[in-house]
């Protein structure tokens, strides 16, 4: 599992056409959201710290070598808001998704952020629970967000650095 590791992402329009299918085809796979081309290129996801691929660099640069991706950006004036967020399902369950939470939770709170926000459909209750454990809660019910039936907005404060006495 050395080969396997996470990268910093550039802004998802400048990724090149067949990465960008990898990442249809991620998203399909394991959130059973369907992309369209242009929809991905679209995101306003920056190059920054909270853009992370997770890469096996034994097959990197082929597409397929995407195992994974963590895509935020800057929300308001004190928020991060996660837009996707999708380990393929032979690396679930491995700490691949914490390691990235971890790095985010790090990242935005130097950028001064203190909440983080996202979307996540009510039937996937595994995902709701990996938020709550981080102390995310659902904040409201969202009726049109997904076409397959109810999403959740869940939102939590960024953990703050304790200070030790
Ligand atoms: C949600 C997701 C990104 C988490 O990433 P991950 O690499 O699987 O998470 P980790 O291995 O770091 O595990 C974190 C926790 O989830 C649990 N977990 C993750 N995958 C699991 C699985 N397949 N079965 C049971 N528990 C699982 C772990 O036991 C662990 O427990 P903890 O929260 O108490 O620490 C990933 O499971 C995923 O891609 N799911 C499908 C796509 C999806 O639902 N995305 C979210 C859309 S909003």
């Amino acid at each position: 599992m050395v080969d396997i590791q996470w990268i910093l992402g550039v802004e998802p329009s400048q990724l090149p056409s067949e990465w960008r299918e990898a990442v249809q085809d991620l998203f399909l796979q394991e959130t059973g959201e369907a992309y369209a081309d242009v929809s991905v290129s679209s995101l306003p996801i920056p190059a920054w710290e909270g853009n992370m691929l997770l890469v096996d660099m034994k097959l990197y640069p082929d597409p397929l070598a995407l195992k994974g991706l963590l895509w935020s950006l800057p929300f308001l004036d004190h928020g991060v808001r996660i837009a996707a967020f999708a380990i393929r399902s032979d690396l679930q369950g491995m700490g691949w998704g914490s390691k990235a939470w971890n790095h985010l939770m790090a990242a935005a709170r130097t950028e001064q952020k203190i909440f983080v926000q996202l979307e996540v459909k009510a039937a996937n209750i595994r995902a709701q629970q990996f938020y709550r454990v981080r102390g995310l809660e659902v904040k409201t019910h969202l009726e049109n967000y997904y076409q397959s039936g109810l999403g959740f907005m869940m939102k939590g404060p960024i953990p703050q650095i304790r200070t030790s006495k």
